[in-house]
């Protein structure tokens, strides 16, 4: 298994490019399934996600093809994949692929809608809790499904197709909203999908359903409103920038100090954290080409943080800001309010010094005026990079091991953190 080594200390310089989001990634590619044309995504990010989805979709009978680079393009830009998922040849999605990624079972509504039936694995993923897939389930019957759970499956039927209904999600969920607006595009009739997440991926996926052809709108609010069509067509769509690998780069720069431009970034996408930051001292230049980060001798200012739904600061960032205040100057706290068990970073991060003291859904971090590097473990996707950024201020190695979890959202990790100074380095097993 992969390790990454880090010699901690350097200060980082000069400019990281953003990569297209994982989470808008994903749910693109399974929108592929409600069309028998090709849907061309750009700016796609080479991640383990996109891998693993890849084989999920094969499964089904879609056909990837990653399109070849020509001279002269610019060798950080995206891929482009045609999906084509003309042919579908099996609507059942098995434990043995689902298991490895929660996003996955969100197969479950685009094939319901194009199909009438699905039968899709429970999912697995991220240890961060319990993440259960009721609010997604009642989506699909409010819609018409008939829904039993069979020996750890999800077999959803309409045998004679969804019809639109209100939804009304008693929670935000991401996973549920998606669901939601993939199974209704192809519905008879009007959704309305009340208390939806405004994550400004729902909205892009949103922007590529409309391309093919789909009526939806109102996504980026709380209500979205899908006027069901009859068939969707082929598009072309290119994903949005990523905002949490935005945001955990912008935390690395503030945590080593030195001055970075985030290509490509969007700050409206990630505003509640970039104040977060200002107000922990850093600053934050948004410019045409990204948002610039820079903080230079001053130190950190301890800040207090709940996580929320979007626009609020995001659970995916929390890890990162835990590992960013372990080096301010007094004590700051960390409500965790979206995944009951996200706090696996703390145990690691203590074992590079930090004072962290935790009391149900709140971290209590004592900043310290150094890390001394350690050999450590990561946990889950976002819990692993905060463990690279204490690691980038810590004295001597930090060993990072299991980094599988890191490749899943990640790309080149530490490729872009090593062009701005880092002394990092990936050790192959
Ligand atoms: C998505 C993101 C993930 C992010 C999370 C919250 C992707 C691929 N993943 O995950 O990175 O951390 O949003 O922003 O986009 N819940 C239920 N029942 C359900 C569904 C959810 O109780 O049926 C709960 C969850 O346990 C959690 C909360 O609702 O407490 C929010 O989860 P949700 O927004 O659905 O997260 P995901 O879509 O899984």
């Amino acid at each position: 298994m992969d390790r990454i080594r880090i010699i901690g200390g350097q200060r980082l310089n000069g400019s990281i490019p953003i990569s297209g989001a994982k989470n808008a990634t994903l749910p693109l590619m399974i929108a592929s399934l409600l069309t028998d044309e090709t849907l061309i995504l750009e700016n796609v990010p080479r991640l383990a996600d996109v891998i693993q989805l890849q084989r999920i979709l094969g499964n089904h009978g879609v056909d990837i093809t990653i399109a070849g680079k020509r001279s002269g393009d610019d060798p950080n830009s995206g891929r482009t994949l045609h999906i084509s998922a003309k042919h579908i040849v099996d609507t059942t999605a098995p434990y043995e692929l689902v298991s490895k990624m929660r996003a996955s079972f969100w197969v479950v509504a685009p094939l319901l809608a194009r199909m009438g039936e699905a039968k899709v694995s429970l999912p697995g993923g991220c240890a961060i809790g319990t993440r259960p897939v009721d609010f997604l389930i009642m989506a699909l019957e409010n819609l018409g499904a008939e829904i039993e759970i069979e020996a750890g499956y999800v077999v959803a039927r309409a045998k004679n197709g969804l019809r639109g209904a209100e939804i009304k999600f008693p929670k935000v969920t991401v996973g549920g909203t998606h669901t939601a607006l993939m199974a209704a595009v192809l519905a008879k009739g009007t959704t309305v999908i009340e208390n939806a997440a405004r994550e400004p991926e729902i909205g892009d996926v949103a922007d590529c359903l409309n391309k093919m052809g789909a009526n939806v709108t109102g996504a980026g609010t709380s209500t979205i409103v899908v006027e069901g069509v009859g068939r969707l067509h082929g598009a072309r769509h290119s994903v949005l920038p990523d905002r949490i690998e935005t945001g955990t780069y912008a935390m690395a720069v503030a945590m080593t100090g030195g001055d970075v431009l985030l290509q490509n970034a969007r700050p409206e996408l990630l505003q509640s954290a970039l104040d977060t930051l200002t107000q922990a001292g850093v600053t934050v230049t948004p410019t045409n080409e990204g948002i610039r980060i820079a903080r230079n001798g001053s130190g950190l200012n301890a800040v207090d943080v709940t996580t929320e739904p979007f626009p609020g600061f995001p659970t995916d960032l929390q890890a990162q800001l835990m590992a960013l205040m372990t080096k301010a100057k007094g004590t700051s706290r960390i409500t965790e309010t979206i995944f009951e068990n996200r706090f696996m970073h703390v145990q690691e991060l203590a074992r590079l010094g930090a004072r962290i003291h935790l009391d149900g859904e709140t971290a209590t971090i004592e900043g310290v005026a150094k890390l001394k590097g350690a050999p450590v473990m990561a946990t889950d996707l976002r819990a692993s990079v905060s463990l690279v950024i204490a690691g980038l201020a810590a004295e001597g190695e930090t060993m990072v091991n299991r980094v599988y979890h890191l490749d899943r959202g990640f790309e080149k990790v530490e490729d872009k953190l090593a062009a701005c100074g880092a002394a990092i380095e990936r050790i192959s097993a």
